[in-house]
């Protein structure tokens, strides 16, 4: 049932240029989004005052990253919560505002949890859930269905990068809807979104240099993962990743943040990714891993097709396709992902059920 890949973490990574090509079409029709499955009305997505994004591991970075791209095109206010957190806060929800939970199996006791806390407080909850008749999906107002099909590997791939799409469908539309974005805009938005599955592939055929390097990384004791707005959001889940199946310690930091105490952490070789997506933040984040440099840290630098002059900066460079800065995250997680994997492999591990973590935490 792997499909003649090793593991199933692989295989859901290959799997991603469908998976969310399937989760656009479902809501994509001529070129328009659709959401009457979704069951929102135009009347509800004028009135809605706030968004409050609650979330556990790697959807809570799905939601970090949807906060930008909310705030962006619908300017609409946005608060990402952890479930864990917001469940026991007492939070003071505003009864027009809209709860987003995000949540791959539509499970996780601390999510279903929190969405019961907005629904008690009367406010209108969304699930993102890719689990059909999941209690997640049951229990919400709305839902939007991610398409990504069964995910096995307990390191999320595919289903995050369905929910992704989900979230920039909805930020479409709600600008739309709201009129902060013009025709033109939203035309423009769709047909690059519509770019992203080809986009995916293309990171995907290039895996084997990525593959390398990262065969070189397994005697690294710690990992940095630095960014700037998107581009922090991005390394999180970069972090993540990484340290939940290979065991390496890693941290993301907002680039901005180091110097305010974990720059004394990098040492001789220590490894420090830099995000680079984000052309208004590229030449901040740059010094920063200047910073990192003359520190004496090992730079890999994640960036677009076109930004060579980081070669003078990073030791290694990733490229990736070019995409509207807010869809910059379903492309730059590609080799973040492949990085985690590669070097989970190569130091032997069980990537598939790394040890103590579960697929579904159904318990809190
Ligand atoms: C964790 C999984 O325990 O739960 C993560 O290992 C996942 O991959 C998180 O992101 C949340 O799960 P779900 O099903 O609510 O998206």
């Amino acid at each position: 049932e792997k499909a003649g890949f090793e593991h199933f973490m692989i295989k859901e990574i290959h799997e991603q240029p469908k998976a969310v090509a399937d989760t656009l079409n479902s809501v994509l029709h001529d070129g328009v989004i659709d959401l009457s499955d979704v069951g929102l009305s135009e009347e509800e997505i004028k009135n809605i005052s706030q968004i409050y994004i609650v979330a556990c591991g790697s959807a809570y970075h799905v939601g970090m990253a949807a906060q930008y791209v909310l705030e962006d095109l619908a300017r609409i206010p946005v608060r990402v919560e952890l479930a864990s957190e917001f469940r026991y806060r007492k939070p003071l929800l505003d009864k027009n505002g809209l709860a987003i939970i995000i949540s791959q199996s539509g499970e996780t006791a601390d999510s279903l949890a929190a969405l019961r806390e907005a629904k008690s407080k009367g406010v209108r909850t969304l699930g993102i859930v890719n689990v059909i008749g999941s209690s997640i999906a049951r229990e919400a107002d709305n839902v939007f269905y991610t398409l990504a099909g069964p995910e096995i590997s307990v390191a999320t791939t595919k289903a995050y990068s369905t929910q992704l799409i989900a979230s920039y469908l909805l930020a479409i539309q709600f600008a739309k809807v709201r009129e902060e974005i013009t025709q033109e805009q939203y035309d423009g938005l769709i047909a690059e979104l519509q770019t992203l599955p080809e986009k995916i592939q293309k990171i995907i055929d290039d895996k084997e240099r990525l593959q390398w390097f990262a065969a070189k990384q397994v005697n690294a004791k710690d990992i940095f993962f630095i960014g700037r707005g998107i581009d922090y959001a991005i390394s999180m889940e970069g972090s993540l990743k990484m340290k939940e199946i290979s065991y390496i310690h890693s941290e993301a930091y907002a680039a901005g943040e180091l110097k305010h105490g974990t720059i004394s952490l990098i040492e001789d070789g220590t490894l420090v990714i830099g995000c680079l997506t984000q052309p208004a933040l590229y030449e901040k984040t740059v010094s920063n891993m200047v910073e990192c440099k003359s520190r004496g840290a090992y730079l890999m630098g994640l960036t677009t097709y076109g930004n060579y002059n980081i070669e003078d900066t990073a030791d290694f460079v990733t490229y990736i396709p070019k995409t509207d800065p807010h869809f910059a995250t379903s492309l730059a997680v590609i080799p973040l992902q492949l990085m985690g994997y590669y070097v989970s492999v190569a130091k032997g591990l069980d990537v598939d059920k790394p040890r103590n973590l579960a697929k579904s935490v159904t318990v809190e």
